[in-house]
């Protein structure tokens, strides 16, 4: 049945607000939980003038129980959580591992905390394929072993789903929990009204590209061409980031359906094909007719050579299969790249 209530933490951020928009256009009632640490509020009007009305908006910080707890007691009949907010930055994780573990790993045990007292069961949760590290074979399927994460930052999420096994292997468990472990998200709405806003020199390869492009950064370096893959660089799983928001529709749905087959369900949300950054690189320039400056640099510390998705999961459990193609994908980040440009 639609027209059910989901709080979406970090609503307001890159995956979250396009969730937010696919939600709402599923006939779900999307209520945003964010405190704008690394998101927007234009974010907000970009959902607003999508769908058409406006969404409510809590600015609260996740991993304050007591805040939360106060959305919670003001939203009532909440059906399920879509729990995208944390921290995201590789790099940043090593700097400042407290930051990470207090706000990744604190806003879930919040959430664990607050969702039972208003009998709210139902959880999907944001985990990435960094939890498999370097896997021993390719593509990796959600039965392939974790590996000692290469930052803290992945061990957050390694933790998060230990936690969320742990919680719901308790006897008086109620909880149904859908890990979605997310390859390489990229690009924007089609509208180009909402997209990914990097704070700052990005650290992720698409949002790099499209300032390159559009001259705010000088030039790219690709870290590495020397990685035992066909052209020497990393192979990546890059997903349309509409794609993967309508993928939380259908987790949430099989949630709220009571179809999951087990307490925590864990899928793989890929495109099942890797690209090499170079392929990234060239296809960039092929469909948006823009020349890239480059040049190959060492290799990035804790980069893993190759990792991309075995979809099938997702597919026969779900029926949920990725649309966008990869260059379709760059287009929309370029088009929202340029809008970004319009609106300064
Ligand atoms: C990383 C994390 C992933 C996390 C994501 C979110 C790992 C293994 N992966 O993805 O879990 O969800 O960040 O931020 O921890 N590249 C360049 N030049 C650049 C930028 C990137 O060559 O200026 C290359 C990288 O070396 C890599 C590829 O592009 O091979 C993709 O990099 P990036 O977009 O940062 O994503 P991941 O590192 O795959």
């Amino acid at each position: 049945m639609a027209y059910e209530k989901i709080l979406v933490t970090g609503g307001a951020g890159y995956i979250g607000s396009h969730a937010v928009v696919e939600l709402y256009q599923a006939g779900y009632q999307p209520v945003i939980v964010d405190n704008f640490s690394n998101s927007e509020e234009s974010a907000l009007q970009g959902i607003e003038s999508i769908i058409g009305t406006s969404v409510p908006v809590y600015r609260v910080d996740c991993a304050d129980e007591s805040a939360l707890r106060g959305v919670f007691a003001a939203e009532p009949n909440i059906a399920g959580v879509i729990h995208f907010a944390a921290f995201k930055a590789v790099g940043e994780s090593v700097q400042k591992p407290l930051a990470y573990f207090k706000n990744n790993v604190g806003s879930l045990l919040a959430l664990l905390a607050v969702m039972p007292e208003f009998g709210v069961e139902n959880l999907v949760f944001s985990s990435s394929c960094t939890v498999y590290g370097i896997p021993d074979a390719l593509p990796v399927t959600e039965a392939t072993p974790t590996k000692p994460a290469s930052s803290p930052y992945g061990r957050t999420k390694q933790m998060c789903e230990d936690i969320m096994h742990d919680v719901s292997a308790a006897p008086d468990n109620k909880l149904r929990t859908i890990l979605l472990r997310y390859f390489n998200p990229i690009g924007a709405h089609d509208s180009a009204k909402i997209g990914e806003l990097p704070l700052g020199v990005p650290n992720n390869l698409v949002p790099f590209i499209t300032q390159t492009a559009a001259g705010i950064r000088e030039k790219l370096t690709i870290n590495g061409n020397d990685y035992d893959t066909p052209d020497g660089t990393n192979i990546r799983d890059y997903i349309h980031v509409v794609d993967l928001a309508k993928s939380h529709v259908v987790a949430v749905q099989r949630l709220l359906d009571h179809k999951a087959t087990e307490t925590v369900e864990t899928f793989n949300v890929g495109t099942g094909h890797g690209n090499s950054v170079l392929e990234v690189v060239q296809t960039f320039e092929r469909v948006t007719g823009q020349k890239l400056n480059y040049s190959i640099g060492p290799r990035r510390p804790g980069d893993v050579p190759a990792i991309y998705a075995d979809a099938t999961k997702a597919e026969q459990v779900l029926g949920f299969k990725t649309e966008t193609s990869l260059a379709d994908s760059l287009a929309s980040a370029w088009k929202w790249q340029q809008a970004l440009a319009d609106k300064k």
